[in-house]
């Protein structure tokens, strides 16, 4: 696949929610009729249409799904946990995602080739994932080779990337990580080379580097696919430890010192808690850190009366909330919202997308091609077989 700039109508289309986005790794357009929001009806709809499909579906939704949606999952989790349960599901001839793109295309890849993966709205994809584009990534690759860099080289994507890239880093004989295993990652990694391109997220590769690893700022560099080579020097690319692709989460990436400084002046003794898709010095000046599932745990062993702020996604912040009401626990900022794709599931798509599976109907279906869900099998794989 080659890298295209979307055209002036394509981006016009993209932002009037038509059309598709042919440099993204998600569509923007859902076809079919969806119920009315205000339909009454909705939530005995979708448990009808579950309770008719029974064992033949799985549901599986991410923890920043909004609650309308999460009350139907089989299961909740982190992306890799999701993928895991639905390959843990043979019998399911249909697995719905509620969750974005790239993990339905993990799911697709780690299921059997007749079981169906179904996303229920095409246009809930990830910024951070479009920020790494294989044409980019291949651009990059290249580079390193003419610098007789590649082979002490070894690429590590966070599993918030496409099907695409995974598959790249799988040819390229490196391994996907996620929040949860990424120290383990960048050890393995730096017993097979001398240095590590890390995709697309650059927060969390250097959070990592610096705080895990015990690397420097100086040991990373910055690769900036928008410049010529990277905006990098061959004496920057040959020294530097970790190429840090330049990718962030929009949300994580809003959460700022100015946050943290606020709340702890407001809220006194309250801990900081964020995930490592937040800014290197956002996650300095936090108490915790740690993936989502991590946070989860954190909360749910913190004595009563503690008190919380989290930056994470708003979802999963107002859910723990709930859940712990002897705890105080806020957002880290007032002003970032939910993140925006996630949200895009809500109980219209999801009623849809079920009804239609009722009728039979496969609808929003997603799937990987062959010889892309081979490769990225293999750097899957690999994390699975992490130390
Ligand atoms: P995890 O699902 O691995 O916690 O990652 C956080 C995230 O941003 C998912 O989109
Ligand atoms: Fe992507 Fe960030 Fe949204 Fe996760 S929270 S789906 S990384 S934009």
């Amino acid at each position: 696949m080659t890298w295209t700039e979307p055209s002036s109508t394509a981006t016009a289309l993209l932002l009037l929610g038509r059309g598709s986005d042919p440099s993204s790794e998600k569509g923007v357009d859902c076809p079919g009729e969806l119920p009315a929001p205000s339909d009454p009806d909705l939530v005995a709809r979708a448990a009808a249409a579950k309770a008719a499909l029974g064992d033949r579906l799985f549901v599986l939704g991410h923890h920043y799904q909004r609650d309308e949606v999460i009350q139907f999952a089989d299961v909740t989790g982190d992306s890799f946990k999701l993928a895991r349960d639905a390959a843990a599901r043979p019998q399911a001839e249909y697995i719905v995602f509620c969750g974005v793109h790239f993990m339905a295309e993990s799911a697709d890849i780690l299921t059997a080739p007749e079981q169906r993966v179904i996303l229920p709205d095409l246009a809930a994809g990830c910024s951070m994932a479009d920020m790494a584009v294989l044409g980019q990534v291949e651009k990059a690759w290249d580079r390193l080779g003419e610098l007789g860099l590649a082979d002490g080289t070894v690429p590590i994507t966070y599993m918030n990337s496409s099907a695409d890239i995974k598959g790249f880093v799988g040819r390229s004989g490196g391994t996907v990580c996620t929040s949860s295993n990424a120290e383990r990652a960048l050890r393995w990694a730096f017993e097979r080379g001398e240095r590590v391109i890390f995709l697309p997220d650059q927060h969390l590769g250097r959070n990592t580097a610096v705080l895990q690893l015990g690397l420097s700022l100086d040991d990373c560099v910055l690769y900036d696919p928008h410049k010529p080579h990277g905006g990098l020097t061959p004496e920057q690319l040959t020294s530097a430890k970790v190429i840090l692709w330049r990718g962030h989460c929009s949300v994580h990436g809003r959460f700022s010192l100015d946050s943290v400084r606020e709340v702890r002046e407001r809220v006194p003794g309250v801990n900081v808690l964020v995930h490592p898709e937040c800014k290197h010095e956002v996650v300095l000046a936090a108490d915790h850190v740690g993936s989502t599932e991590y946070i989860i745990r954190t909360i749910e062993a913190a004595p009563a009366g503690s008190k919380w702020a989290i930056g994470t996604e708003l979802n999963l912040v107002r859910r723990l909330g709930n859940a712990h009401p002897d705890k105080q626990i806020m957002f880290l900022d007032r002003t970032v919202c939910y993140c925006s794709t996630m949200n895009r599931i809500d109980l219209p798509h999801l009623v849809w997308a079920l009804e239609e599976l009722v009728a039979g109907r496969v609808v929003n279906e997603i799937t990987v091609d062959a010889d892309t869900a081979h490769h990225a099998r293999v750097a899957l794989a690999q994390m699975l077989a992490l130390p």
